[in-house]
Parts: structure tokens; sequence; C-alpha cells
């Protein structure tokens, strides 16, 4: 049994067994399966949600999710803060890959903006992704976050070794012939491992409030993925059109697989493929404004 603080001086337990069955029954009844999330992060978000909420054990948090389904946005909310992997989604980055970059292939220059980069997994996945294709040495990848603590780690690109195994496993599902490439994008140590600096080259971390600030323009592919989870409509919407904006003519949006997009959103965006979560801007669209 582990015990968890949160936010307040509450604590909260739960077993292993009992994470594992409320995961279970989270993805058999709502269809939202955290079964593959890292067990740590998912413990502290649990523990964070269940403090700030009031729930003493996890049977409450599930009665209150039967009970009310309107919560349970708010809960996931809480479980993915700052939550992030190196390629996590492997089929998305296939995607990105197969689909989007080759589109890019004969550009002279390619920018790349991760808005909500979190501690800069995202970015480095898609720096992989740019080196495998070639295509690095054209491009500018501009990682953005609210988070100044997120930054410095992004920056710092040193990764707790509990996590090798899970981003391993991603990017081999993500690229199953790739083993043998990966002493040129991660260095082991003992208790971390560091990503390689001939990935870090071609990037800028910058603070950005995506709500608040203009957009950083203009660019061929937006990444902002589980970033919008924590808005309102209003807000999703308002951000949706500052990437519209940003975006040149033909390029490309890519948003998480818990992000719920606004209706008016199609107007703005057509997919390339949908389950990948991977959209085309449409530049005709007269009066954005207006949506
Ligand atoms: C769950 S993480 C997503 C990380 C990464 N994009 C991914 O999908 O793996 C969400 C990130 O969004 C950032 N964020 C939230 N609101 C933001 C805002 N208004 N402007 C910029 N970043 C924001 C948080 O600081 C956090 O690092």
């Amino acid at each position: 049994m582990m015990l968890i603080s949160g936010d307040t001086d509450r604590q909260v337990d739960f077993t292993d067994e009992e994470l594992n069955a409320f995961v279970t029954a989270v993805n058999a009844r709502f269809g939202l399966d955290f079964t593959d999330y890292e067990r740590k992060s998912l413990r502290r978000g649990l523990g964070r949600l269940m403090t700030r909420y009031g729930f003493g054990n996890l049977m409450e948090v599930w009665a209150k999710m039967l009970q009310d389904r309107s919560v349970i946005i708010k809960y996931v909310d809480e479980l993915m803060v700052n939550l992030t992997e190196l390629f996590r989604n492997p089929d998305a980055w296939q995607a990105v890959r197969n689909e989007v970059l080759p589109v890019f292939e004969k550009k002279e220059s390619l920018k790349i903006w991760h808005a909500g980069c979190s501690t800069g997994e995202e970015v480095y996945s898609m720096a992989i992704v740019l080196r495998q294709k070639n295509m690095q040495d054209k491009t500018s990848l501009i990682a953005t976050d609210l988070s100044s603590q997120a930054l410095v780690e992004a920056k710092e690109a040193v990764y707790n070794n509990m996590l090798w195994e899970r981003y391993r496993i991603n990017f081999l599902k993500y690229d199953p012939m790739a083993a043998v490439q990966m002493p040129n994008f991660f260095v082991r140590e003992e208790k971390h491992f560091t990503i390689t600096d001939a990935l870090k080259k071609r990037i800028t971390f910058l603070r950005h409030n995506l709500v608040h600030e203009e957009p950083i323009g203009p660019c061929d592919i937006i990444f902002c993925r589980n970033v919008m989870i924590y808005f309102d409509e209003n807000l999703k919407m308002k951000v949706i059109k500052k990437f519209h904006s940003a975006l040149r003519d033909g390029g490309y949006l890519i948003i998480g697989y818990y992000d719920i997009t606004p209706e008016a959103f199609k107007l703005l965006f057509e997919p390339v493929n949908a389950s990948a979560r991977i959209y085309r801007k449409i530049s005709t669209v007269r009066r954005v404004s207006d949506l």
C-alpha cells in the first residue's frame, strides 16, 4: 500500500489491486483506457484528484462517476496534468512519419510548433522522426509551455530510468526495426537517461501562454496534444482559431487522443487521419472571426 499526499493535508491510499480494478472498470464502463499509463503518474494523479474532491478511497470516486457522468472529463483532466511520454500513442507517430512528413519532403524548410510541450518528450519524439527521415537539418522546432518548471526539465532532457521501459516500448511500437538506432538518441546512465545533443540542436524552448499570447507562426505543423482537455468550449475555439491563423495553407494540426473538439472545428480543419487525430487546415474559410 502506498500513501499519497495531495494538495491538502488529507492522505489517500489504495492498493495496486484496487488501482487495477478501478482502471479496468473505468475502461469497461466509459471507454477511457488508462491501462498503459505509467503507474506512478497515475497514482499521483488519482491522489491529487481524491484530495481535491474529498474522496477517501477509489470506491467513492467510482460511485461518483456512476452517479454523475459529467464529472468524468474534470477527473480525466486532473489525471493528465503534465502527463507526457516519448512516442505517446505510437500509431500517431507512425502516421506523422508516413502521412504528414512526406508532404514536406521537397520543401526547403519546415517549421513545427509544439504547443504545450510539457517536459519535452513530444518534441524529442518529433526530432527522432525527423532525423530518421533525414529532415532534421531543415526543420525549426519551437516548443512552448506555460509551466516554467516543465520547460526547465524539457531543456535538461534528463529522465528518470523508471520511465525508460515504458518509453522504450513506445519507441519500438512506433518503429520495431529501430532498436539499433537507440544509442543515437539516448544516453543511458545508472539512474537516468538523457537525450543526445544531436537531437536537441534544432529545438527552441519558450515560455508561452497559448490562451493569452499571439500564436507562433507561420508554421507547417502544429502539435497541441492533450492540452485543450483543460479548456472549456469557448477557450478551445479561441485556441483553435489561433492555430488556424498560425498555419500556412495546407498546414497540419495534430491533437491528442482525448481532445474533444467543438462543433465548429470541422469548419476550419479537415481530417487527414482521424484516428491518429491529424487534421489539415481548410484555407478557404472566409470569416474565421464569426465562428
Ligand atoms: C498533459 S500535458 C501534454 C504534453 C504533451 N503535449 C503530450 O501530449 O504528451 C499538458 C501541458 O499543457 C500545458 N498547458 C496548459 N495550459 C496551457 C496554456 N494555456 N498555454 C501553454 N501551455 C499550457 C501544461 O503546462 C502541460 O505541460
